[in-house]
């Protein structure tokens, strides 16, 4: 099965909304002309009004870094007293589509469970948001042959009770912790190892078909240079790129190499 693959940058907590603007607007205009592959730009909330109405008409898809659930007597709240957050349908009346959950930088420093991001696949699927879901290891595990095990835990706890249909509409990103904002690229192949790992639960969990429509990213130090090599591998379908995605030409450098 031929998987369109999907390039996705991560801003993180990087540009005002004027220059997410500029910036979206400059990416739009850089792959314009590109075809076969899916594109989006995830800016922080405060600007994903200013990003919508720069790539509106583009190719070029928007989506947000996280959202924020709550579930009361087994129903998902989407609205109230939890000052500070922000809830799912507000950001798919912004013309947000994709969602990035369980990044690591939200795994380490704000507590993101993978319950938490089992609920808030849930709380997506329900506003009409569909889900770019991170796992990946620590340098630690890794060294302590921990791989499959910590990613196959993250994905047994992202997908548990996620029927099929849904699930072959999800995307994940393999990001191991050691390789983001380092420098320090996972080779084709280490990475290419742990994506079939990942397709062949997958393939457990649901069925080959529906393991076979899931896109499976790669995220960390995904660049300029490298990206065409990573992306070469089969089951590699895009990357979620921090650092490079923040730069224009380099983004759209990556954007191109996913569309051969
Ligand atoms: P870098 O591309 O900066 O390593 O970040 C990757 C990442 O975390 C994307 O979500």
């Amino acid at each position: 099965m031929s998987r369109t693959k999907f390039i996705a940058g991560n801003w993180k907590m990087n540009t005002t909304p004027t220059e997410a603007a500029a910036l979206a607007a400059d990416v739009a205009a850089a792959v314009k002309d590109v075809n076969g592959v899916d594109v989006a730009v995830c800016p922080p909330y405060t600007n994903i009004a200013a990003v919508a109405a720069a790539i509106k008409g583009t190719n070029v898809q928007l989506g947000a870094q996280n959202v924020h659930v709550v579930e009361k007597d087994g129903k998902i709240v989407t609205s109230g007293a939890y000052t500070g957050e922000i809830a799912p349908g507000m950001l798919k009346d912004a013309g947000v589509a994709w969602v990035i959950l369980g990044h690591s930088e939200r795994r380490q420093y704000f507590g993101e469970t993978d319950a938490g991001v089992n609920l808030k696949i849930r709380a997506c699927f329900e506003a009409g948001l569909l889900p770019i879901i991170c796992v990946g290891e620590t340098l630690e595990q890794r060294e302590s042959g921990i791989t499959v095990k910590v990613v196959e835990e993250q994905v047994r706890g992202a997908y548990a009770n996620i029927p099929a249909a849904q699930a072959a509409k999800t995307v994940i990103a393999y990001e191991p912790v050691w390789a983001i904002g380092t420098g320090k690229t996972a080779s084709p192949e280490q990475a290419q190892e742990v994506h079939a790992q990942i397709r062949a639960l997958l393939t457990t969990l649901y069925d080959a078909p529906t393991a076979q429509a899931i896109r499976i990213q790669y995220g960390g130090s995904m660049n300029a240079k490298n990206a065409a090599e990573l992306l070469s591998q089969p089951d590699i379908d895009g990357g979620l790129i921090g650092g490079a995605a923040l730069k224009a030409a380099d983004f759209a450098v990556i954007v191109k190499a996913g569309a051969k």
